[in-house]
Formats: C-alpha cells, structure tokens, sequence
C-alpha cells in the first residue's frame, strides 16, 4: 500500500517537474490538462521502454521497421490527395455523421484540424479499404503500426499545447503534401519540427506539444501509432492500455464499425448540450451534475490504475 502510494506520488513529481525540457505553467495547469492519473501507469511504461525510444523524438535510423512507409511515400500520397480532392475528410464537420464523435481527437477540431482512419487498434476501416487499398497493403507489412489514418491541418489551423493520456504507442508522422515551410511546424518537448514530403517524424506524445500552420497551404500527413519498444513487462503492461485503444475505434463513414466510446460519446454529446444549458438556468443544479459526472469517471480511472499496479506488484 505505501509502495504504491509513494510510487503514484513520485511518478507525479517526475512528471511534473523532472521529465523532458518543457515544463507546465504551474502545478495547477498539470492537474487539470496533463492527465495525472494516467502518469503513475505511464511512468512504469517508461521504465521498461527501450533506450531507443525514450527522447522526446527519435532518431528514425533506428527503427528499421518503418523503412517501407517512408519508402513509399509517394503512392500513400496519390491516395491521401485523391481522397481529400472528393472530400473524404469533412465528415467530422458534420454532427450527424458518427465520425464527429472522436473522444481522442475532437478538441482538435476547433481550429480545422481533421483526418480521415485507415486502421485502429486491431480494426481496419472498410471505407479504407475501398478509397485506400495501396496505403493498407504497406502498413499490413509492418506489425509495429497499432493504428494509422490520414490527417489535415489546414492554413491558420492549429493544435493548443498539451500531451496526449496514454503512453500506450509512439507517433510517426510521415509528410505527404505539406506546404514545406518553417510557418508550418510541430514543437514538442520545446523542439520545433516543420514537416517536409516524403520525410518521416517519430515522437512521444506524452511529451508537451503543439502545432500551427501559419503558411497557406493545408498540411497532409500520414498519422501513426507505432508499438512501443519494451522489455515484455513492458507488453504485458500495456495491455490494458491497447483494449483501451480498441474501444475509441470511430468510424469515417456508415460502413465502418464504431467503438464503445464513439457509441457512448455520440449519446453523451446532446446531453452536455443540455448541461450547458442548465448552467445558464441553474448554476447549482449544473455544478452538482458537473461534480457527480466528472467525480464517477475519475473514480474509475483511479481504480483501473490501480489495479494495474497491483498487478504489477503480484507479477514481479
Ligand atoms: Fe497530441
């Protein structure tokens, strides 16, 4: 109990204040934007990751792997162009469409950034395969990729500073039509990156970043998760992580299956709608759900971390 108890505590002040370069604006905005309850269980994942892919960005030479999606480019780019020229990226602006309800990506979409799936966590998306069958072919070969879709940042568009929860995979990034300008940039643990076509990018995304496109040309990019190197601990670790992933499965069109949380999102949207409503009627009555809501999903989170430390305790 008082291992744990110092290990969540620990796992916290590393975060906070030890790990990486870039570092929060105070205590206040770590609690509320850079998930504390999930760094105790990111925390043993870092410490069975391989040397190789622990910086903030790697070095993409040692990664093998990945060598035929770089290799390739230029034909996932045809099909990347191709679909964006029929618009195969505007359903998420379109709230009667499944594919708006992204409980991981939709506070992307404020400032235009959009993206359209190819796989995720073990489900291929049909709509893919019938737009995207070359791009599919080439990542079916590489094992690593947990998950892979296309996505679009147009000019003036935007992704505010923040880390992503899980540090279930790493993220490549692969540049297939990009305005190949420094205005259109990614930084991420204070490191600043501008994409280029046909160059590859691979990153932590539990390391503070943000992104800006500033030139006038949309930004078209290939958008991986990639496995993360580690011990088999390390795997076995994960695993909770990744049948967490299966579940945020969100569809592009009709003919994809959607995820439990899409499911639920899309029911829980109106129903926030209505929330806010409340607020302007009855603060009171709004605050008390608010608490009662955010209290129960918090509740839950901290019983499946720990648990998950239990087990690791029980397994070493
Ligand atoms: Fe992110």
């Amino acid at each position: 109990m008082i291992v744990i108890a110092a290990f969540i505590v620990g796992s916290m002040i590393y975060a906070y204040a030890y790990r990486g370069d870039a570092r929060w604006a105070g205590f206040g905005e770590y609690v509320r934007k850079g998930w504390p309850l999930f760094t105790p269980f990111n925390c043993l994942l870092y410490l069975f990751t391989k040397p190789r892919a622990r910086p903030a960005i790697m070095d993409i030479q040692q990664f093998p792997e990945l060598k035929s999606l770089h290799e390739n480019w230029e034909t996932i780019r045809q099909e990347a162009v191709e679909l964006m020229a029929v618009g195969g990226f505007d359903q998420i602006s379109n709230k009667d469409s499944a594919s708006y309800y992204d409980i991981g990506f939709r506070t992307f979409y404020k400032y235009g950034w959009t993206k359209f799936y190819l796989n995720w966590y073990g489900y291929t998306h049909t709509s893919a395969q019938r737009t995207c069958p070359k791009t599919l072919e080439i990542l079916s070969k590489i094992p690593q990729v947990n998950g892979a879709m296309f996505s679009v940042l147009p000019p003036g568009g935007q992704l505010t500073r923040h880390l992503d929860p899980v540090a279930c995979s790493l993220r490549y990034h692969l540049g297939l039509d990009t305005p190949n300008d420094d205005r259109c940039y990614i930084s991420i643990d204070d490191k600043r990156y501008s994409w280029r076509d046909g160059e590859p990018l691979l990153f932590d995304v539990t390391f503070l970043h943000f992104a800006h496109n500033d030139a006038d040309k949309p930004r078209l990019i290939l958008m991986c998760d990639i496995d993360r190197p580690m011990s088999w601990i390390g795997h076995v670790l994960n695993w909770p992580y990744k049948m967490l992933m299966k579940a945020t499965v969100v569809p592009n069109t009709d003919e994809d299956k959607r995820g439990f949380a899409n499911r639920t999102f899309s029911t829980l949207v109106p129903l926030l709608e209505k929330s806010k409503r409340l607020k302007e009627t009855n603060l009171a009555a709004y605050k008390a759900l608010k608490y009662t809501v955010n209290g129960t999903l918090m509740l839950i989170l901290a019983g499946i971390v720990w648990l998950g430390l239990e087990f690791l305790i029980w397994l070493i």
